[in-house]
């Protein structure tokens, strides 16, 4: 059916065990979730409940003890290792707390990064693209400057036209606002959250901010390695 939701992400059942030995910890139980394609959906829970390691397992940084993951109606969980690293860097963008740009390199070069790192485009299109991000994400001036002379805000949104770069159709973010102050955590969501609605992409983000959680389509609150 055409006005179907088309499910970008899907984890049935996961579970993720940490540490070793004594220390070993069952940090996800179980956990199941879905996105849909166009939708905000934001994960909140106290310190320590396993969001970080969800989101960690979601993104194909890392492997489950138990459970599947679905990306864009395919079965990961189970993909051989470059199986995986093609697909994170195809479908999925990811902003961090604190952004892990190059601060050595200029906005455009960490735009481009993703870019190169999946060869599609010829060099004049990637720089095409790192400049139309840039000037979505209001940095287009800025764009030959070194990411230590730009802001923490700056480099935050910088960070989110990096994550947008291969056109993902999920973008994961791990508190991405947690870093910032109150205005720049409002900017730094809203681009996030318009960007991804005009493309079509899930977003799910961690977050500690009731306001932002409360502007998020859906919010999940997690406790003890499950959604409650
Ligand atoms: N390598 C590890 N070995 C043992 N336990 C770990 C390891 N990594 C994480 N944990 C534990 O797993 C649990 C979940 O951690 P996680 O980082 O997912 O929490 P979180 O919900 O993201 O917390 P926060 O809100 O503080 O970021 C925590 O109790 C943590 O101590
Ligand atoms: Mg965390």
């Amino acid at each position: 059916m055409a006005n179907e939701p088309k499910i970008a992400l899907r984890c049935d059942k996961l579970h993720r065990y940490l540490g070793q030995a004594e220390g070993r910890v069952h940090v996800l139980r179980g956990v199941s979730f879905e996105a849909q394609a166009g939708s905000v959906y934001a994960i909140v829970g106290p310190s320590g409940c396993g969001k970080s390691t969800l989101l960690y397992l979601l993104g194909l940084l890392d492997q489950p003890d138990g459970g599947e993951i679905w990306i864009n109606g395919r079965l990961m969980s189970n993909s051989e290792d470059s199986v995986r690293t093609a697909a994170r860097g195809e479908h999925i963008g990811f902003v961090f707390q604190f952004h892990f740009l190059m601060l050595e390199f200029t906005a455009m070069e960490n735009v481009m990064m993703p870019m190169r790192k999946l060869g599609k485009l010829s060099p004049i299109q990637m720089e095409e693209r790192a400049t139309q991000l840039l000037d979505s994400v209001g940095l287009v001036d800025k764009r030959h400057r070194l990411g230590t002379h730009l802001s923490g805000g700056e480099q935050q949104r910088v960070a989110i036209a990096r994550a947008l770069a291969n056109q993902p159709t999920i973008i994961l973010a791990d508190e991405p606002t947690g870093n910032l102050d109150v205005k720049n955590a409002a900017i730094v969501f809203d681009l996030l959250t318009s960007l991804a609605k005009d493309n079509g992409q899930a977003v799910v983000l961690v977050t500690h901010n009731p306001d932002i959680a409360h502007r998020c389509d859906f919010t999940r609150p997690m406790r003890d390695g499950l959604f409650v």
